[in-house]
């Protein structure tokens, strides 16, 4: 988890929720039939979604199963609040989060049948991972069915190479905010200074468009600009 001198990044930072199809009971009821299993029928099913953010995902899978019981929790604060304010305002009874941190999470946590972590594992320190992988032991009923992504290799390693360059970039203190700002214009410089066509470019371009939320709007100023910003933020760290 990432503080800054003020808070919690996901706080500060609003992370782009989504619902995510392969992650409904439904879903994992199939796979897990397919398999030979006989998951938990998924109508009256009690589900966990680990790190919910503002509810994207977790708020209209319980509106899909109304005799369901869903519990959403996100250690930041504000997202949380953000959920429950949708979730009173569409008067959802079936649905409860809460802002707590996973290594939290005590034995009377209660059992699920549905364990749902999209996009946690990787992002997490290893202490959390493995805090993760209990909870799945400890509160996963005897035939219920845990979905927790992860980024794998090769492919996450297009992914790490930006991630990489714009930390090797950054100062590892400051607002969140700065921070994000500055790793976009670093990326946009290294985009517009990579000759051709070549699959790095290629690379850049794109993770540079998902940071950017699926818009890369060309900066006015261009690469000047940047390249100034970019100049001063060096002089700044010497
Ligand atoms: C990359 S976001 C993914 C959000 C959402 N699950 C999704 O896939 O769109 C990771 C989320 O995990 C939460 N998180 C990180 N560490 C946590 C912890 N120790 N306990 C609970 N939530 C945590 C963050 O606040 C953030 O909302």
């Amino acid at each position: 988890m990432k503080r800054s001198n003020n808070g919690y990044s996901y706080d500060e930072i609003p992370y782009p929720g989504n619902a995510y199809p392969e992650t409904h009971p439904d879903r994992l009821a199939t796979i897990g039939v397919l398999f030979g299993m006989e998951p938990p029928a998924i109508r009256c099913c009690r589900v966990l979604d680990i790190g919910c953010g503002e509810g994207s995902n977790i708020i209209p899978m319980a509106v899909s199963l109304p005799q369901a019981e869903l519990v959403g929790i996100d250690l930041a604060d504000k997202p949380i609040r953000q959920a429950q304010a949708l979730m009173d305002q569409a008067g959802l009874a079936n649905v409860t989060v809460r802002a707590m941190d996973l290594a939290d999470v005590a034995p009377d946590f209660g059992q699920f049948d549905y364990i749902i972590a999209h996009g946690f594992y990787s992002w997490v320190p290893a202490s959390i991972q493995a805090k993760l992988l209990k909870v799945r032991q400890d509160h996963l009923t005897p035939n219920g069915i845990a979905f927790i992504s992860y980024n794998t290799y090769p492919a996450a390693h297009f992914r790490r190479a930006s991630r990489d360059a714009m930390l090797f970039h950054l100062n590892t203190t400051g607002q969140p905010s700065r921070r994000v700002q500055e790793a976009k214009s670093f990326l946009g410089l290294m985009l517009e200074s990579i000759e051709g066509n070549d699959t790095w470019k290629a690379v850049v371009r794109d993770e540079l468009t998902r940071i950017s939320g699926g818009h890369l709007q060309p900066e006015p100023g261009g690469g000047r600009r940047r390249f100034e910003r970019l100049r001063n933020s060096i002089r700044e760290a010497d």
